[in-house]
């Protein structure tokens, strides 16, 4: 048997590979202040997700404003019926994992003994969110065998096992969070890494009524902003400073011409604080921090784009309403 300290083995039908370093708290506070005094400043948005920010993400996800994971819940059992045939002895890897739920409701709608030969590969930054994940998936499915893998699914795709047929999962249209050209180079680097008979679901939110969107990120009891809001937390625990998240306005907003929700936070007053190190950040009253991009996609942008990279889109469900998209696309022959 071979060792590798980078493998830890839970039990049997469950182990998982180490590939990210833990990025040293240095380097997150370098991020973090190389966007804070630039000119316009912003954060990026994966400081949304300490432990904090997670559960109100969850909270999110709750919201009646916040569509896009009911519907894209909704959609999960008409592509799981439509992959059934290739899922046979296949592996499925689900990029940026995260719980359990999505997962679940597909693999509900696979056939049993389709179950028993696949081997489910969860890719996620978080090694917690995949062991919480894979014993919420042992619970249900006591045959599956799963190998999960801690690593950024943008540099880590050639570390995945190649022996089998896969399908390649992406739920939660985290692509929106990719600036144009980050997205196109993930499907390029996506491609490259599949074979001819792999296949690829992806989720992905769609332009729609701007009062629908700009309700989704402005929900009635303010948990997006609070949300927002928590990012400064997250600021000052990894540069000392002492920002107040009280001192912020949410703003969030459909950005017609990018396609593309912003959030914003926007500053109520003249703010100074001095970071650990000794350094000093200033923010203007009215000043605004741009803290995420959720980038809204038509099927012809969506079309255009994979292909540009070296994919294409076999087949699509949508909701009537056309809000959201669950997409099977595959390498361009
Ligand atoms: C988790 C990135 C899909 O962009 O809609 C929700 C994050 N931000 N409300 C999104 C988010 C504000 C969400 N994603």
């Amino acid at each position: 048997m071979d060792f590798d300290n980078s493998t830890i083995r839970y039990n049997e039908r469950l182990e998982v590979k180490n590939y990210l370093p833990e990025m040293g708290k240095d380097q997150l506070a370098e991020k973090i202040w190389y966007g804070l005094q630039s000119t316009p400043k912003s954060i990026p948005s994966m400081f949304f997700y300490d432990t904090e920010g997670s559960k109100i993400y969850e909270r999110i996800t709750e919201l009646p404003e916040y569509y896009p994971p009911q519907v894209e819940k909704s959609l999960i059992p008409f592509a799981a019926d439509a992959l059934a045939q290739h899922l046979v002895g296949s592996d499925v890897i689900e990029l940026g994992s995260g719980d359990c739920s999505k997962i679940s409701i597909f693999l509900d709608h696979v056939p049993t003994e389709t179950l028993q030969g696949l081997r489910y590969i969860p890719v996620d930054f978080s090694l917690s969110a995949i062991v919480d994940s894979a014993y919420c998936l042992q619970s249900r499915y006591s045959d599956i065998d799963i190998m999960g893998v801690v690593g950024d699914f943008l540099s880590h795709l050639s570390f995945l096992p190649n022996d089998k047929r896969k399908l390649f999962i992406f739920f939660g249209s985290t692509i929106g969070n990719l600036e144009r050209h980050d997205a196109l180079s993930f499907c390029e680097q996506l491609a490259q890494s599949m074979s001819p008979d792999d296949l690829f679901l992806m989720g992905f939110d769609m332009v729609k009524d701007r009062d629908v969107l700009n309700k989704a990120y402005n929900d009635g009891e303010g948990v997006t902003a609070e949300f927002n809001r928590n990012i400064i937390n997250v600021v000052n625990s990894l540069l000392g400073t002492d920002l107040d998240p009280m001192a912020f306005e949410h703003v969030a907003f459909f950005n017609e011409s990018e396609s593309r929700i912003e959030m914003h936070l926007k500053a109520l007053n003249d703010l100074v604080t001095i970071t650990s190190d000794g350094k000093r950040l200033q923010i203007e009253e009215g000043e605004m921090i741009h803290t995420e991009n959720s980038y809204k996609f038509t099927l012809d942008g969506m079309k255009d784009m994979v292909e540009d990279s070296g994919l294409m889109l076999e087949r699509v469900f949508s909701d009537d309403k056309g809000w959201f998209s669950l997409g099977i696309f595959r390498k361009k022959r």
